[in-house]
């Protein structure tokens, strides 16, 4: 009497029928090297690009209210205003000092006039919601939070009118949301938008 034939059973505990346990070979110990040593330079950048990198805010950061901001703002347009644009305050800060721009729905108030190579603390703040400050044509771009007053270092490096797009969805008028700023070129002219008589 034969016995009957057992069948194979197969368990977690066992190690499956298969190739998979051989040595990996040379090429792919390489590759896996390659991927962590990346991994590596990855994970330093982190700290490398907060300290040497161009895009950190400068670190002026206080509490604020809209009320107390607002009034700050109205201050600072009362000062230098130099004009008017379509009902807009236009306002020219000497060189060195605090600027001021408030967003609300559905404005930056006020056109500012800067002068290119001239530093200025840009202090921004929004008066109801979170809105995006992003200066068009050029990559700046800034979270702009209720309650918050922000003071960026900024040079202006090149003259022109640059337009500030709200890029953070604020309210139905959000795609209106169009601020304006222009920079006067280093002699204090303004270049004339093409397309403009002026
Ligand atoms: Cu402000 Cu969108």
């Amino acid at each position: 009497m034969s016995a009957l034939p057992v069948p194979e059973t197969h368990t977690g505990l066992d190690s499956p029928a298969g190739v998979w346990w051989k040595p990996a070979h040379r090429a792919e110990k390489l590759w896996v090297g390659i991927a962590f040593g990346w991994c590596i330079v990855l994970f330093a950048m982190m700290p490398l690009w907060h300290l040497k990198g161009g895009q950190n805010p400068s670190g002026i950061r206080r509490r604020t209210d809209a009320a107390a901001f607002y009034k700050r703002t109205q201050e600072f347009i009362k000062q230098y205003q130099v004009g008017t644009d379509r009902g807009m305050p236009v306002v020219e800060p000497p060189p060195g000092s605090d600027v001021y721009l408030a967003g609300m729905t559905f404005q930056w108030t006020p056109i500012l006039r800067l002068r290119q190579g001239a530093e200025y603390t840009l202090h921004i703040s929004s008066l109801d919601v979170n809105h995006g400050f992003s200066l068009f044509p050029v990559n700046v771009n800034f979270q702009v939070v209720p309650g918050y007053d922000y003071g960026l270092r900024v040079t202006p490096t090149a003259a022109g009118d640059f337009r500030i797009i709200c890029n953070e969805f604020c309210g139905i008028g959000h795609h209106t949301m169009v601020g304006r700023v222009i920079v006067l070129d280093s002699a204090g002219q303004e270049i004339a938008r093409s397309g403009e008589a002026r």
